[in-house]
């Protein structure tokens, strides 16, 4: 064998080894021959195919593309391998910036359910230490007027994945709403949407004109909730209704980097 064969196997052995690992979390994926949808469907991988990527990433008909051996892959529909976790992560985790999504069968131990009067469904759940800090905040809000209830929390990684997949239908692949399966920080049970009790502006950017929203700003974070998709976020359109858990120390530092509005 010439050396350049040699060099050239070599080289791509090394490039398989040093590949990260991604795996393919919807039911049925088109691995295609080129990055775009016009390109012809070379298999259909099935939901937990683990797949080395070799490259990335042309934007072609909105959607990415990662290059696997064999085709390329449409990068919304998958994702690193998610991280090993055994018990319940701690409270300020921070899943934003870890490189790994979390495990589909990840669902703290410790979820209880919110009051029903801070709902506005039943059967809402949050981490206990989380749950107990919110109806704090709340009873707060309320004693300075201000009437807020949650109307989203703890959600699986299954809930999750039907919600991506239905906003990529509706608003396409480059939608910037909600977050893969395993990324969502629902899924932790320390994330809650909060809206005003008479609905008014309900995850609506316009939410964040409301004096509920100026309070929760200036107060949230003395029961240990920041908010995390502020305006400029690199990861996902402004939601000033999500607020995440992470315990008063952390809401404290993260809140000496923020200047209030
Ligand atoms: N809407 C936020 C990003 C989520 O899906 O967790
Ligand atoms: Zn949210």
């Amino acid at each position: 064998m010439k050396r350049l064969h040699v060099f050239l196997i070599l080289f791509i052995m090394l490039s398989i080894l040093l590949a990260d690992d991604i795996w393919v979390f919807v039911e049925a994926l088109n691995m295609r021959s080129c990055p775009s949808l016009r390109c012809r469907v070379v298999k259909v991988l099935s939901y937990g195919t683990v797949l080395q990527e070799m490259g990335r990433a042309v934007y072609t008909d909105s959607y990415d593309w990662i290059e696997v051996l064999g085709g390329w892959v449409a990068m919304q529909y998958v994702d690193y391998v998610p991280i090993e976790v055994v018990g319940d992560l701690p409270i300020d985790f921070d899943l934003n910036y870890s490189e790994r999504p979390l495990p589909p069968h990840y669902r703290p131990s410790d979820l209880v359910e919110l009051p029903r009067e801070v709902t506005t469904k039943p059967g809402l759940m949050l981490r206990q230490e989380a749950a107990e800090a919110l109806v704090k905040m709340l009873e707060a809000a309320q004693k300075a007027g201000y009437r807020l209830k949650v109307t989203s929390a703890f959600r699986s990684w299954e809930y999750q994945r039907k919600i991506y997949v239905a906003a990529i239908e509706r608003y396409g692949p480059d939608q910037r709403y909600v977050a893969k399966p395993g990324r969502s920080e629902h899924q932790l049970g320390l994330a809650v949407d909060l809206v005003r009790a008479d609905m008014k502006c309900a995850l609506e950017k316009c939410f964040k004109d409301t004096a509920e929203y100026s309070w929760l700003i200036r107060n949230s974070w003395k029961f240990g909730f920041i908010q995390p998709y502020i305006k400029y976020n690199i990861l996902y359109e402004e939601e000033p209704w999500h607020f995440r858990y992470v315990g008063k120390d952390a809401a404290k530092k993260y809140m000496s980097d923020f200047e209030l509005p």
